[in-house]
């Protein structure tokens, strides 16, 4: 099969097309996936980069890439959710052992209880926009943070992969909706639900907004004295990006960078009683249908940059590690 691979940790030049990778074959709960689209996360290029190497020993060739949508071509033997030409969407936790499969790729192996029909009003290209944005938005907001209807969330980094789906789902479940966004992305904001929206380059947050129940941060440690200021007691800040090293690092550097930027707001919070914490996203199949219904319903959508395909994979890297895409960029697998 075709497939990007990589031989080692690196810049996007690492990323190299393949055609001669062998399909994978499923386990018994898996399913084997033919793959139409995926798409970038900014963790495919942290992982390509080497910043999270500390937490696993990989073995190379790798294959990044976590969404993907498609069409089942072959179940395990103990497989019984799906059956062979259902069109699915999910995303992949590619580890496995000492490698990584990820959904660069045109064809990938991934447990069956992870996975939801596609949406049927959207194109795979469409759906692989959504699902690991989705359930990150979904864990940290409603899990993590006890979203509920009448609570007011502030959304930081509104216009980016986990913003916009963040957004409509807060407005989904009948909250108040502040976000953050630059200029030329106050109109997307809006469109999408926000109640109020701030530009970042022009305003402050603790100047906008106070008494809230939540924040969603995925931008890092700039934005939690602001956004600490802006909860109100009992509140929470829940960070998609705990402060990591900047380069690729050892263990010791990796974990001492993390707690020394931490415990200051741990204690903090005990004070104060406004709580940090950290989200890491799961793949969950149960948790993907409710973001289907929503979808379904009219009241989640994806914002799509642009489409590129896989031979573009680099481009694609470069343009995520600029920081700046409006929803998500999208990586064309068949078509
Ligand atoms: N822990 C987890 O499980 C998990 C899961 C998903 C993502 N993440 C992490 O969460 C972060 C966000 O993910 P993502 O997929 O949403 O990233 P993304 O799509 O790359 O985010 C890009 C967006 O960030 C906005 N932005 C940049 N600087 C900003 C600022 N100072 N204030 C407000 N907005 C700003 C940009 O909007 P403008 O162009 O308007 O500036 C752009 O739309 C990444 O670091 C990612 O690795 C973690």
């Amino acid at each position: 099969m075709k497939a990007i691979i990589c031989d080692s940790y690196g810049g996007p030049e690492v990323l190299e097309l393949a055609d001669d990778i062998p399909v994978p074959q499923p386990g018994p709960n898996g399913v084997l996936v033919r793959v139409h689209a995926s798409s970038v996360n900014p963790v495919d290029w942290k992982l390509r980069l080497g910043l999270l190497a500390p937490l696993w020993d990989l073995r190379f060739p790798v294959i990044w890439g976590c969404d993907f949508s498609g069409v089942i071509e072959n179940t395990g033997s103990a497989a019984t959710l799906f059956k062979v030409g259902d069109e699915v969407y999910g995303f992949k936790h590619g580890k496995v052992a000492k490698t990584y499969r990820g959904t660069y790729a045109e064809y990938a192996v991934v447990p069956e209880n992870t996975l939801a029909y596609k949406p049927a009003k959207l194109s795979h290209e469409e759906a692989a926009a959504i699902p690991l944005a989705a359930l990150t938005a979904w864990q940290a907001m409603v899990n993590l943070g006890k979203l509920k209807a009448g609570s007011k969330v502030l959304v930081h980094a509104g216009a980016g992969g986990v913003g916009v789906m963040a957004i409509q789902i807060a407005k989904a479940m009948g909250a108040y909706v502040a976000a953050t966004a630059s200029t030329a992305n106050q109109g997307l904001l809006r469109e999408l639900g926000a109640d109020l929206v701030i530009d970042y380059a022009n305003e402050k947050i603790e100047d906008k907004i106070s008494g809230y129940d939540l924040v969603l941060d995925g931008l890092g440690k700039s934005v939690w004295p602001s956004s600490f200021k802006a909860l109100r007691s009992g509140g929470r800040l829940v960070t998609l990006t705990l402060p990591l090293p900047q380069q690729p690092a050892g263990k010791l550097k990796f974990f001492g960078t993390i707690m020394s930027n931490v415990v200051a707001y741990w204690l903090n919070g005990m004070v104060r009683r406004k709580w940090l914490w950290a989200v890491q996203v799961e793949p969950r199949g149960g948790e993907l249908e409710k973001i289907t219904e929503l979808v379904d319903a009219g009241k989640l959508r994806p914002v799509i940059e642009k489409v590129y395909p896989l031979e573009q994979i680099a481009e694609a890297h470069r343009q995520s590690e600029k920081g700046h895409v409006k929803g998500k960029l999208v990586v064309r697998i068949i078509g």
